[in-house]
């Protein structure tokens, strides 16, 4: 996995986006019409976020005004968390038992969910730098760690995930469900393929893969494509630029190539149809920049075959 120069800025980059996104969650708590429940984000916030998310004329001048060209993220980081956490759901129930978030951010999962902490272990993979940050606020918190989280701290550009989970107790051997929810954007899609390959030679058969990302140029209409511009120029210039892009077809593509199935791979506004979302929930259009994807372990990569 990649961003291979290692700034300060860009440790900055990575803590601020997974600063941003438990922003958007809880905000989104004031909804009426809650679309994902995380009473826990606004903890896992630092001391700014949780001002703005307080204050909602600030929070309000911020998203609308300052920060417009990021509004179709948070849209994605809702429906994202929503379709990772209902997935992960039906995975435990057919048995799966360990839960891999990968570039886990400020997740709240394993202190929101006892109900599947007491059937689960949990990996927790992070940048070190984002995830003593997240350590420090769940101690300032308060909060007790549940026993079957494992937190497991690795600069991806320097080893893969499969080789960061050594020694956390991660079983290889068991069919695993992983997460990569905003990440695929910022790394190369070599490391993409990396990552995926690593996964799809290291764990069985059964083991599941979800993922967001960007679509492609041919993927979104012209107005979208604006939209997606400005989003990336803003990104970009906080240190944590969105190095890639795909289609629907491509991803897919990508994935078999490394021994996945696909067993679902969708736009946003594909999921959001799915949710049927009551109208008024959002003030904006669910563009076509993100696509969700679930792909599962089948066969070793092509080249083991
Ligand atoms: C946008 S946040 C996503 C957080 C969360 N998964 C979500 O869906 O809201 C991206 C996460 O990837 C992590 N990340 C980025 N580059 C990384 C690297 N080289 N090694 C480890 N983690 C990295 C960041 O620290 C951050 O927590």
């Amino acid at each position: 996995m990649s961003l291979r120069k290692s700034t300060s800025l860009q440790h900055k980059g990575r803590a601020s986006t997974a600063e941003l996104t438990a922003a958007v969650r809880a905000n989104h708590q004031r909804n009426p019409v809650r679309l994902f429940e995380d009473p826990l984000a606004r903890f896992l916030c630092g001391w700014f976020w949780r001002l703005v998310v307080r204050l909602r004329p600030l929070y309000w001048i911020l998203v609308k005004r300052v920060l417009r060209a990021i509004e179709p993220v948070s849209l994605c980081v809702l429906l994202r968390a929503r379709y990772a956490e209902q997935a992960l759901e039906s995975a435990v129930e057919r048995g799966i038992d360990q839960y891999v978030i990968i570039g886990a951010g400020m997740e709240s999962f394993a202190f929101r969910r006892p109900d599947l902490m007491s059937r689960i272990d949990v990996f927790e993979i992070d940048h070190p730098f984002t995830q003593s940050q997240k350590l420090a606020r769940i101690r300032q918190a308060g909060w007790t760690i549940p026993s079957r989280i494992h937190f497991v701290s690795a600069d991806l550009t320097r080893i893969s995930a499969v080789d960061a989970l050594k020694g956390s107790g991660f079983q290889r051997s068991r069919p695993t469900f992983l997460t990569l929810m905003g990440v695929a954007y910022y790394i190369s899609a070599e490391d993409l393929n990396q990552t995926a390959e690593s996964i799809a030679r290291n764990l069985p058969e059964g083991t599941l893969l979800l993922l967001d990302y960007l679509l492609d140029e041919t993927s979104s209409s012209a107005e979208h494509r604006v939209m997606k511009e400005k989003m990336k120029a803003f990104v970009a210039k906080r240190g944590e630029p969105m190095v890639a892009e795909y289609s629907l077809a491509s991803m897919n593509g990508l994935m078999a190539a490394r021994g996945f199935d696909t067993v679902e791979n969708l736009t946003l506004p594909e999921l959001e149809q799915r949710y049927r979302i009551p109208q008024g929930a959002w003030e904006l259009e669910i563009p076509s920049i993100f696509a969700v994807g679930t792909f599962r372990v089948t066969a070793r990569p092509p080249q083991d075959a």
